[in-house]
């Protein structure tokens, strides 16, 4: 299962949210590969940080524009249970590489109507990758939500008509996110009591649909291809 964390819009949460459902899987056992896309390198750092602090990690590697290619990333990802891409803001080569490669995208998007016409771009360059891969699933994520707001109410509703599907699950706007990755931790490990913790162990389950989903139909397609 490769999940990319991608948008063409700089500090939405790509990184704090692919790092916190990369170490909260890590930390329940799973084998968890992950990828820093992004020449800023925060997976790279976070990790670092967290090997001073004595804390185990997902493995991090760093992978570019050719990640898609036959023999890179598919290849190295079969050795775990869940691989997570941290992509680069703005759509380059590295982005649409990553999209070639994953199974599933999630595009993270601010709680205002304004973030959800910003995605609009990201919705282009994904429906193009769809083109030429109908399998990759994708999905949108509402983050760094203030409150209950009727504001958040109004961007799911226009988030839906983006035509792809908006997670149930929501993050909130909560400083233990940037706290567990300032500490190199993940943020259900750091402050398993927080909502945030909550969060992401909700995020998780519910992209575990979406992987099962795609395994079941993969199958299906296998079995009705064998019986001709
Ligand atoms: N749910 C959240 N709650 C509070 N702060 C958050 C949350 N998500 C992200 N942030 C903060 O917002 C800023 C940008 O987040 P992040 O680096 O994850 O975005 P990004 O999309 O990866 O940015 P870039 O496009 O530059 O790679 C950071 O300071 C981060 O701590
Ligand atoms: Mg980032």
């Amino acid at each position: 299962m490769i999940i990319a964390f991608a948008g063409q819009k700089g500090g939405i949460g790509k990184s704090t949210t692919a790092i916190a459902v990369a170490a909260a899987a890590h930390d329940r056992g799973m084998r968890v590969l992950l990828v820093d896309a992004d020449p800023q390198g925060t997976a790279r750092t976070w990790a670092d940080v967290a090997g001073e602090a004595g804390h185990s990690t997902p493995t991090v590697v760093a992978m570019g524009a050719t990640m898609h290619k036959a023999g890179q990333l598919a290849s190295i990802a079969q050795a775990y249970d869940l691989t997570v891409i941290d992509c680069p803001p703005r759509h380059g080569d590295v982005q649409r590489s990553a999209l070639m490669v994953a199974d599933v995208v999630v595009l993270p998007s601010g709680p205002s109507a304004a973030d959800a016409w910003a995605l609009a771009a990201s919705i282009e360059v994904v429906q193009e990758a769809r083109v030429l891969r109908e399998e990759l699933v994708a999905l949108v994520l509402i983050t760094r939500k203030q409150g209950r707001t009727a504001l958040a109410k109004s961007a799911r509703r226009v988030l839906e008509s983006s035509g792809f599907p908006v997670l149930k699950a929501e993050l909130g706007y909560r400083v233990a996110y940037q706290e567990a990755i300032a500490c190199g931790r993940g943020v259900t490990t750091h402050a398993p009591r927080d909502a945030a913790a909550a969060e992401i162990t909700s995020l998780i389950a519910e992209l575990e649909t979406y992987a099962h989903g795609q395994e079941e139909s993969r199958r299906f397609v296998a079995q009705a291809a064998a019986a001709g």
